[in-house]
């Protein structure tokens, strides 16, 4: 197997951590997990003040330190990423959700940071708090999340909208609409795509028919619908998994090329869209 695939500087496949940091009790095997993704390689982290109201973050913070305590990783190395709350993105709000997820992470800057959703705030005034942020070294770039093509269309026409680094939206073999419109609109901007729920929150992993595809290829059915989200580039996969055998699985994947007989199998199973829908969203 080759080495990851990589988008610019950024490693093709990542680590989620939706679900993680909810719950006191399963916080230290949480922590261990994403400690463990590092040690193996993982080296770009997706978070959000939302998940486990800030538990998560909390979580990828305590990892974070005892990797480089440890001297697994150089801080430069790790991409951490995280997202601040539509009712938080205010021109102050976004400054503030951002000081607060900073000191959950115990980081000094977010290397990418998302407005999850679109919001009522107006979206010129979150740039400009992202910028501002931008400014101060607290962010290093900024993006978006859950955005359409017309959201994406509408964003890129605003003062610095251009900057924009990023679109995280959900993308699995199961969900690709995007295959129509967005994906192709990014790939022409070279803006990366960030795949959501890659695995379709396991649902995937069960699939009998993608799992037959990918045994003979040596692979899991994970495996192969991770490899699936990568394979025209331009697109950052971000399975979350906490077992160390889905952790060890998942990172394998991105280094993955699924030959065109296997991509020509799977779209017979899930078909490319024909036209344009609504963006799935989870
Ligand atoms: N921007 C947004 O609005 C948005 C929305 C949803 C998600 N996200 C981000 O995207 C990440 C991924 O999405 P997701 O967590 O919803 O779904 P997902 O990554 O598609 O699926 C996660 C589930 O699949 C299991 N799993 C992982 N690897 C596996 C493997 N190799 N074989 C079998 N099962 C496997 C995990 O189990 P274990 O954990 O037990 O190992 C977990 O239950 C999130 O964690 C979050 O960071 C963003």
């Amino acid at each position: 197997m080759a080495g990851m695939n990589h988008v610019g500087t950024w490693p093709a496949l990542g680590l989620g951590t939706w679900r993680m940091g909810e719950n006191a009790r399963t916080r230290r095997s949480e922590i261990a997990a994403v400690r463990l993704a590092i040690e193996i390689g993982y080296r770009l982290i997706d978070s959000a003040e939302m998940y486990g109201d800030g538990g998560a973050e909390e979580v990828v913070g305590a990892a974070v330190a005892d990797a480089l305590r440890a001297g697994d990783c150089r801080r430069e190395d790790l991409v951490i990423v995280s997202k601040v709350l539509p009712s938080n993105a205010s021109l102050h709000g976004v400054a503030a959700a951002c000081q607060r997820s900073r000191a959950r992470l115990g980081i000094d800057t977010i290397d990418l940071y998302l407005l999850h959703w679109p919001g009522s705030h107006p979206l010129h005034e979150t740039l400009q708090g992202f910028e501002q942020l931008r400014a101060q070294r607290a962010i290093a770039q900024w993006g978006v999340s859950n955005f359409d093509l017309a959201a994406m269309k509408k964003l890129v026409a605003l003062p610095d909208g251009g900057r924009c680094a990023a679109n995280q939206v959900y993308y699995s073999l199961s969900q690709r609409g995007i295959d129509f419109d967005l994906k192709p609109w990014q790939q022409r901007r070279a803006m990366p795509l960030m795949a959501y729920c890659p695995i379709d929150q396991s649902a995937l992993a069960g699939d009998a028919r993608v799992a037959a595809l990918a045994a003979p290829l040596g692979l899991t059915a994970a495996q192969l619908a991770l490899a699936w989200t990568l394979r025209d580039g331009n697109i950052i996969a971000i399975p979350k998994a906490v077992r160390e055998p889905h952790l060890r699985e998942n990172l394998a994947a991105g280094s993955v090329t699924v030959a065109a007989a296997t991509l020509a199998a799977l779209d017979a199973l899930f078909p490319p869209p024909r036209k344009a829908g609504p963006l799935a969203i989870t």
